[in-house]
C-alpha cells in the first residue's frame, strides 16, 4: 500500500510537472487541481510512513519540501483562476524553479538515502 501511494505521487507529480512545463495549468485546470489535491494527500500519507527509520537529514530536507510543494501548489491555484499574462508567467517560472526542488528532493529521498 504505501509503495503503491508512493509510486501514485510519483506518476502524478510527473503529471503535474508536465503541466506547468508545458504551460498548460490553465487550459487543463481541472486536472492541475486534482492533481494538486491528490497530491497533498498522498504526500501526508508518504509523510506519515516515510518518517520511519528515516535517514539522515530526512526530517530537515523533507520539511522544506513539504512547503516548497505547498508553494507549487497555492500558484498552481492562483494560475488555474488566471491573471494578467506577464503575471502568469511569472509565477510559472518561480514553481518551475521550486517544483525542480520538490522533485529532487522527493526522488533522492525515495531512490537513493535507503
Ligand atoms: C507539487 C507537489 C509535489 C511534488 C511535485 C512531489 C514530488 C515528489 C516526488 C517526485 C517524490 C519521489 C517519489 C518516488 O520516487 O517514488 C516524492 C516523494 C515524497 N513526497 Fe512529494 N511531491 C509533492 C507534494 C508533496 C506533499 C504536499 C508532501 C507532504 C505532505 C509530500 C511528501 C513526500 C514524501 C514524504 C515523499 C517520500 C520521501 C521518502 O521516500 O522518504 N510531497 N514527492
Amino acid at each position: 500500500m504505501g509503495d503503491l501511494l508512493l509510486y501514485i505521487h510519483l506518476a502524478v507529480a510527473v503529471l503535474l510537472f508536465g503541466l506547468i512545463l508545458a504551460d498548460k495549468v490553465k487550459a487543463f485546470r481541472g486536472l492541475a487541481i486534482a492533481a494538486s489535491l491528490v497530491l497533498l494527500l498522498t504526500g501526508a500519507h508518504n509523510f506519515m510512513t516515510r518518517m520511519v527509520d528515516a535517514p539522515k537529514g530526512w526530517h530537515a530536507l523533507v520539511g522544506i519540501k513539504l512547503l516548497l510543494a505547498l508553494h507549487v501548489i497555492a500558484i498552481v491555484f492562483l494560475m488555474a483562476r488566471g491573471a494578467a499574462p506577464e503575471k502568469q508567467a511569472r509565477w510559472r517560472r518561480s514553481i518551475l524553479v521550486t517544483g525542480t526542488l520538490v522533485m529532487l528532493i522527493g526522488l533522492y529521498y525515495s531512490n537513493f538515502a535507503r
